[in-house]
């Protein structure tokens, strides 16, 4: 079989995301009904972080043990990579010692090169660009409380992130629209999104507009991983990009609030949103773990009888 990756949304196909999708509804009622569920016995999974995580790190790390394998966790910091060794070479080495590997890194091109050096299959815990993880997991949590995403509209309010990029990869995939609004200089640039076509997706110069009617509305911080250096320019631009309850209230009246977290209660999302009603950010994290169980068993050992 070939090796398989997933480094960007895009990777998988609309049957192959619908069959990781049952899987992942599968193992998670295995889990929850305490049944031990060891595919992946004997297999080890290198996690290499080049920036901060909390749920990437952890819902990796634990899934990976649940699945009977194990987990390695390497960081820039006290690993060679920090210290100039070629990503091609370290791409060799890592991937004759383990059978999966996770990477979170700055730009897409390190990953990219990481994979065509690798032996095993590739994950996207995160880059500059993408978070595909994080929105498997987002669109799982929708189908969890609504059913179907498809025909559905997804209200994207703040910066044109590497969430922002992979929602519109996965509404081209899975035939849902987004509804984008960022602040002036901050817009989508559909290259760096790797979109397909332009059909599943529409800008708003007005947040309330973006928002009004959909079925989901989401955000994200107002400065990622690796942007520090123009936190205080945003604080000013992103300044009118907040998901607050009148925002909320203009949404369709059952409308889902989601967050990948962490958030900045006052900055991008008001606390009476995130601690409302609507809001599914918990049931959203926790399914990073159970999405990626039914990722990594995917990449590990491809489609099997249900
Ligand atoms: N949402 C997410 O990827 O969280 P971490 O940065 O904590 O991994
Ligand atoms: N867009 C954020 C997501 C963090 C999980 C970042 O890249 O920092």
């Amino acid at each position: 079989m070939a090796i398989r990756h997933f480094l960007q949304f895009n990777d998988l196909s609309r049957a192959e995301l619908e069959y990781v999708f049952e899987r992942a509804r599968w193992i998670k009622a295995q889990f929850k009904a305490y049944q031990q569920y060891w595919p992946l016995t004997d297999r080890t999974l290198v996690m290499i972080f080049e920036k901060a995580s909390t749920r990437t790190r952890l819902s990796f790390e634990a899934g990976m043990h649940q699945l009977g394998g194990s987990a390695i966790y390497l960081n820039t910091r006290d690993s060679q990579l920090g210290r100039g060794e070629p990503v091609e070479d370290a791409a060799q080495v890592i991937s004759r010692m383990s059978d999966m590997v996770m990477i979170r890194t700055f730009e897409q091109d390190i990953i990219e090169r990481f994979a065509a050096n690798s032996r095993v299959p590739v994950i996207n815990g995160l880059t500059n660009e993408y978070h595909p993880c994080q929105i498997l997991a987002d669109i799982f949590t929708f189908i969890e409380h609504r059913g179907s995403i498809k025909g559905k509209t997804v209200a994207w309010i703040g910066d044109s992130n590497n969430m922002c990029n992979t929602w519109l990869q996965a509404a081209e995939i899975l035939d849902f629209n987004v509804h984008v609004s960022t602040p002036p200089g901050y817009e989508v640039e559909p290259e760096r999104a790797n979109l397909y076509g332009h059909d599943h997706y529409e800008e708003f110069a007005d947040p309330m507009e973006a928002a009004r009617g959909a079925d989901l509305v989401t955000t994200d911080v107002w400065t990622s991983m690796g942007f520090e250096a123009e936190n205080e320019e945003r604080m000013r631009d992103f300044a009118d990009w907040q998901v607050d309850a009148d925002m909320m209230e203009v949404a369709a009246s059952n409308a889902l609030f989601m967050h990948c977290l962490p958030a900045h209660r006052g900055e991008e999302v008001a606390a009476e949103v995130i601690d409302g009603v609507q809001s599914v950010v918990w049931d959203e994290a926790e399914n990073r773990l159970h999405v990626q169980k039914a990722l990594m068993e995917f990449l590990l050992l491809g489609y099997l009888k249900v």
